[in-house]
Order: structure tokens, then C-alpha cells, then sequence
């Protein structure tokens, strides 16, 4: 397998790791939201602009006819089947924008309504980023204070909407209005602004909708909320989105100040930014009533969410607080999440169940309590960068420091790609998942676990070829040999170098997502002090970790050949039996893999994990290791 085909399998595996659990009404919304946004880019005319972004809008359109297809009988459905096709026509024909862009948006709406598919934010809005986007687009009719007074406002019929009439927004949800904004209003002034990210409507709609803000109904409802009160009504974002005021107030005494104060806060409720542990408790919820029907699959399913999408991200930011209660919450999860795939006894199950629940609430008011510490943050923050750092560091270093000594300082530049490509596709691979395809904790699991094996197997080949040279006679012939002959000279370059870049890649690739993730997720919990705190953090860490990759360059330098490329091949193997414990425990967290536990302490460091298949991997891999090392050491006695 070329180093091409491998990224691209590293890549595509995060998107199409498994099918979005729901129906995939979500996902042909976000694909027909994609075709509205980029088509005008790259088809302008009749003439195509980008012939790659242009057969992706082609395959887009098809897989959203054939999934519009696939989706139950109903009323319209026909109507909505027929429209995918005039779609994909359309754009076959590269068809002017402007009936792209509109039919494309007649079908997501037809299929909201048709589904009475739910549709929310992937994060909470950014409320300056709102404010922002209003000054510069929607002041000059709606007014600088949301008035409908605007300067352009004049002389329009209708008039632009006075958002701050209380009796019109009470009637509106925040998903109305981002509709409104996101599809315009026929045969009014109001245009679309389908040019805009799904992002930047949101953080709209929010901005909107806030200018019938009472603050101090506000202030009442951040104390209700606090105090406990309108959880049910509200478990995430979906709620908060798709309820009026008017409709909050009749169904609880202070659900419409909740409403308010969530409207205007809306990362009180985030399931990926501001707590991650009310995510979790809904999804136990969801989980136990699966249980309680008898859906067992859906049930662990759910139970597996619960700790990867919500209680993981508050990981940092618990451990610098309490880990001891961290410890506590993670076993007691681990528990249920066991109990419900062995088909426990239903006893057993419940019992599970509120020992899970009694700890996250714990770890809630824990977390809760204030925003997380300037100190926290820095801790929360170093811990981050440097756990999910230090191996791939280690890896590189000794890499690097192999090229160093064995005086190939020119063959460098082949880490370096590696460590970059992988960030730079770590990066690509973020933004598609934040904006066009969501990505599922599990499938982050997967991409991770099965880096994690790759990285293994590697590491291992890449070990045994160092430890073969580990004999200095051995290795100056080979500097001999390459010196006289160039032909057989380059193929073995070619190997080497291509065996670098892949190491590097895939000792840094598995780790990018996960560290944004909880880089994410802390940086939610903190406010002012604490986010600068986090950001020295995570420098601090930076250098802590070039410090070390430095020491061990450099002192490897000062140990003799030999000595050295057995230190570095033994570095090598371990990490190879490391990061094999951490695939498997990262497949089985994805729920990919069986788990049969076994009795004794976790080193995750260490890749260490109490359960069959972990350890028994890693028990082959030590074998195997020993052996090829005994076989390496006989044959170099031989010759
Ligand atoms: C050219 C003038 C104009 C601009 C610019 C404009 N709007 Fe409007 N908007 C209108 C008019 C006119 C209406 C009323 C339509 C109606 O009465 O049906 C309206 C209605 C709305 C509504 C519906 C409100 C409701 O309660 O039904 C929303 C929401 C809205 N605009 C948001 C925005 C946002 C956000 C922007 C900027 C991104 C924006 N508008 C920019 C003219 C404009």
C-alpha cells in the first residue's frame, strides 16, 4: 500500500467509520446545506470552476436522492423524491446557482417538515459572533437595536420585522427564525442568506431572538436554572431551539425565564461545549428505557454515547478538580455500560444505573461550582497537551534521533512531513466533521483505535530493521553498501524514508482530534483568566515536550552506536506494545471489539487495560518481539 492510499484510507475511515445512528435525515440536510453553500462557488454560469468540488456536488446530489428515496412512505414523499431528482438533474446540467440554491432549500425544508425532523446546532452559537454578523447584514433593515427601523427600512411593504415586539417573538422559536434566515421570505425583501454557514444562521437566530430579551426575566431564569429546575424541559439544544415562549410558559411556572436565560446563554446546555455531563445523564436516561423496553442493542449503544460524547470531554477538567471522584464516575459508568451488554439481570442493570447517575451529578455540582479556576485551567491544560503528546514525542525523538547519528540528517525532512501531514489533515479532518459531517464519538474511538494498530505494526517493522543494524559492523557495511551501490541504494531509501513519514503520521494523526476535542470541551468550562491560563497551558506543554524531544536527541548522541540502536529499538517495541493495548481499548470503548475484563489495576499511560484481548495482544507482540529479536541476534553471529 502506497503512503497515499493509506492517508486517504486514515482519512475517509473517520466519515464512513459507521452509519449515523438516526435515519439519515440529518445528514441529507447537512449535504443538501453543503450543495447550497459551495455550488454557487464553483459552478458559475454554465462553467464549472473546480472540477473536484464539482464532482462532489454531483455525488452529494445522488446520495441524497437515493437516501430521500430510501425514506418511509408518507404524504409527500413522492413530491420529495421527485425534487431529489430535479436536483441531481440540475446540477448535472450545471444549472444556474440560483435554482440550485433554491431547490436545494425547498427540499431541506420539505423534508423538516415532512419528517418533523429536529434540527439544532452542532454547538452553542457564539453570541459576539451573532452580534457581529447582524451589525454587518441585517442593521441597515432591521435596525442597529433589532427595531425594524433601519435605514434601508424605508419605504419597504412589508416592513422589516421589529424584533423587539414581545407578543410577535413569543410566538417564534429560535428555529423559526433561523429558517426565516436561512430561507428568506418569498415576496419580501427579506432575502435568504443561504451563502452563510449553518454556524453563522444559529449564532443569527440567537442574536434575534435575544432582542425581546427581559433582563431580568433573564437573571430569574439563570437562578431557576441553577437551582435545578426545567432539566426535563430542557435536556439540550434541540429543546431550548424549537419551543416558543409561549409555549414554555404553559408548561412549567418558571420554564419560559429557563427559556429566556437559555436563549441568551445558550452554552448552559451543550452537549459538546458547556456540560458535557448533562449530556451524558440524558443519554443514561435514554439508555435505561431502552433497557426497560427491552432494546438492549440501543441501550448500549446509548450507554457507550453517554461516556464517549459527554463524560470523556469533562475528563480534564474533573481530574484537576477531583479525580478521585473522576475515577469513581468513570468505573461506576463502565459498570452500567458492562451490566447492559452482558444482558445482566434487570436488577442489576437499574442498580447500576443510579450508582452511574449519583456520580455524574456529584461530578456535575462538582464541575459547576464555579468556572474552572485559572489554575485548573493551566493544569487541566498542560495535562491535556502533555498525555496526549508524550508518545508521539517519544516516537519522533527516537526517529530523529536515528537520522542524527547515523549522519542521514538530509532524510529529516521525511519526519517532518509526516508529523505535519498529520496535523494539517487532523485539521482538514476537524473542519469536515464540524461542518459537514458529523463525526460520532465512537467512530473518533475507531479512527483512533485502528491508528493506534496501525501504528503498532509499524513501529514493530520499523524496530526490528534498527535492531538488525544494532551490530556497528553490520551497520557501517550497510553505509559501505549504499556508498557503492546507487541502484539497490535507492529502493532501500525509497522503504526507509517512506517507513519515517509513516510513523510520524500515525504517531501524531491519532491524537489530533481527540486533544481539540478536550481542548474543546475545557476551554467551554472556562471564562477571561481561565482561557488565558489554558492557552499558557498548552504552550507550556508545547515546550515541555520539545525540551524533551531535544534531551533525548541529544543524549543519544553521546551513547556508542551499538548501544544506541538496541536503546532505540526497545523504545520502539514499547511503544509498539503500548499503543496496541490502546487500540484494542479504544475499539472496545467504540464498542467495535468484545471486552472481557480482567482483575487488576489500569496503566493507560502504559497502554495497560484489565481485559483479555488488550493484554493478550500485547502478550503476542512481546513474544513475537522477543523471538525476532533472538533470530536478528543468531543470524548476525552468523555472518
Ligand atoms: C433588505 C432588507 C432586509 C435585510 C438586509 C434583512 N431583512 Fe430580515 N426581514 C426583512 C423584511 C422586510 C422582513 C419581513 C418579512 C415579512 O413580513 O414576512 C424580514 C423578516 C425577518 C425575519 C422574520 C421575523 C419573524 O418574526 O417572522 C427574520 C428572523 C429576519 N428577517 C432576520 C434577518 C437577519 C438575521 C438578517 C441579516 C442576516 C436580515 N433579516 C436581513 C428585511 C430584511
Amino acid at each position: 500500500m502506497c503512503l497515499r492510499e493509506l492517508f486517504l484510507l486514515v482519512f475517509l475511515l473517520v466519515p464512513l467509520g459507521a452509519p449515523a445512528a438516526p435515519p439519515d435525515s440529518q445528514a441529507v440536510l447537512n449535504m443538501l446545506d453543503y450543495v447550497s453553500v459551495e455550488y454557487p462557488e464553483f459552478v458559475r454560469d454554465g462553467q464549472v470552476l473546480d472540477q473536484e468540488e464539482y464532482a462532489e456536488q454531483v455525488e452529494f446530489s445522488s446520495r441524497v436522492r437515493d437516501l430521500v428515496g430510501a425514506m418511509p412512505a408518507g404524504a409527500r414523499h413522492t413530491d420529495l423524491v421527485n425534487q431529489a431528482e430535479e436536483l441531481v438533474g440540475l446540477i448535472a446540467d450545471k444549472a444556474q446557482a440560483q435554482h440550485v440554491v433554491a431547490l436545494a432549500r425547498k427540499l431541506q425544508a420539505g423534508l423538516v417538515t415532512e419528517y418533523q425532523i429536529v434540527v439544532a446546532p452542532r454547538r452553542a452559537p457564539d453570541p459576539a459572533e451573532g452580534a457581529q454578523l447582524y451589525a454587518s447584514n441585517c442593521g441597515s433593515c432591521h435596525g442597529a437595536q433589532g427595531r425594524g427601523n433601519g435605514p434601508a427600512a424605508a419605504g419597504l411593504d412589508p416592513a422589516p420585522t421589529d424584533f423587539t415586539d414581545v407578543a410577535r417573538a413569543s410566538a417564534r422559536s429560535v428555529f423559526g427564525l433561523y429558517n426565516t434566515i436561512s430561507l428568506g421570505v418569498t415576496g419580501t425583501s427579506m432575502p435568504a442568506f443561504a451563502q452563510m454557514t449553518d454556524a453563522q444562521r444559529w449564532a443569527l437566530a440567537f442574536h434575534v431572538a435575544s432582542f425581546s430579551n427581559d433582563p431580568a426575566q433573564v437573571r430569574d431564569g439563570e437562578a431557576a436554572w441553577r437551582a435545578g429546575e426545567g432539566r426535563k424541559a430542557f435536556p439540550g439544544l434541540a429543546q431550548a431551539v424549537t419551543v416558543t415562549p409561549l409555549e414554555a410558559r404553559s408548561s412549567g411556572p418558571r420554564n419560559d425565564a429557563v427559556l429566556a436565560y437559555l436563549r441568551a446563554h445558550p452554552q448552559a446546555l451543550t452537549a459538546h461545549a458547556g456540560s458535557p455531563l448533562d449530556f451524558s445523564l440524558s443519554a443514561l436516561a435514554h439508555s435505561i428505557q431502552a433497557v426497560r423496553a427491552g432494546r438492549h442493542d440501543d441501550a448500549y449503544r446509548l450507554a457507550v454515547t453517554a461516556y464517549l460524547e459527554g463524560f470523556e470531554l469533562a475528563e480534564p477538567g474533573l481530574a484537576s478538580r477531583d479525580p478521585d471522584l473522576l475515577a469513581r464516575t468513570e468505573q461506576a459508568m463502565m459498570t452500567y455500560r458492562n451490566a447492559v451488554h452482558a444482558g445482566a439481570p434487570a436488577g442489576e442493570i437499574e442498580a447500576a444505573y443510579v450508582r452511574a447517575v449519583d456520580a455524574l451529578q456529584l461530578a456535575r455540582t462538582a464541575l459547576a461550582a464555579s468556572a474552572l479556576s485559572p489554575a485548573a485551567g493551566f493544569a487541566g491544560s498542560i495535562v491535556i497537551i502533555l498525555r496526549e503528546g508524550l508518545e508521539a514525542i517519544l516516537v519522533l525523538a527516537a526517529m530523529a534521533a536515528f537520522l542524527v547519528k547515523t549522519g542521514r540528517r538530509e532524510e529529516m525532512r521525511w519526519l517532518h512531513a509526516g508529523w505535519i501531514g498529520a496535523l494539517l489533515l487532523g485539521a482538514v479532518t476537524w473542519a469536515v466533521s464540524s461542518t459537514i459531517i458529523r463525526i460520532s464519538g465512537a467512530q473518533r474511538e475507531v479512527t483512533e483505535g485502528v491508528t493506534a494498530l496501525l501504528s503498532a505494526g509499524v513501529l514493530l517493522y520499523v524496530g526490528f530493521w534498527l535492531h538488525s543494524k544494532s551490530n556497528a559492523r553490520r551497520w557501517s557495511m550497510f553505509i559501505r553498501d549504499r556508498m557503492a551501490g546507487a541502484g539497490a541504494d535507492t529502493r532501500f531509501g525509497a522503504r526507509a524514508a517512506l517507513g519515517i513519514a509513516l510513523v510520524a503520521f500515525l504517531a501524531v494523526y491519532r491524537e489530533v482530534f481527540e486533544t481539540v476535542l478536550f481542548y474543546q470541551a475545557l476551554w467551554a468550562q472556562a471564562a477571561g483568566a481561565g482561557r488565558n491560563a489554558i492557552l499558557f497551558g498548552l504552550a507550556a506543554g508545547v515546550v515541555g515536550l520539545l525540551v524533551m524531544a531535544w534531551l533525548i536527541i541529544r543524549l543519544s548522541v553521546h551513547l556508542p552506536l551499538g548501544l544506541f540502536f538496541g536503546a532505540s529499538s526497545l523504545l520502539l517495541a514499547v511503544m509498539a506494545v503500548v499503543f496496541a493495548g490502546q487500540g484494542i481499548a479504544a475499539l472496545q470503548e467504540a464498542g467495535k471489539l468484545p471486552l472481557h475484563p480482567l482483575d487488576f489495576p489500569a496503566v493507560p499511560m502504559l497502554g495497560i487495560y484489565p481485559n483479555l484481548q488488550g493484554i493478550g495482544l500485547q502478550l503476542a507482540l512481546i513474544v513475537v518481539i522477543v523471538g525476532g529479536w533472538y533470530l536478528v541476534r543468531e543470524q548476525s553471529r552468523k555472518t
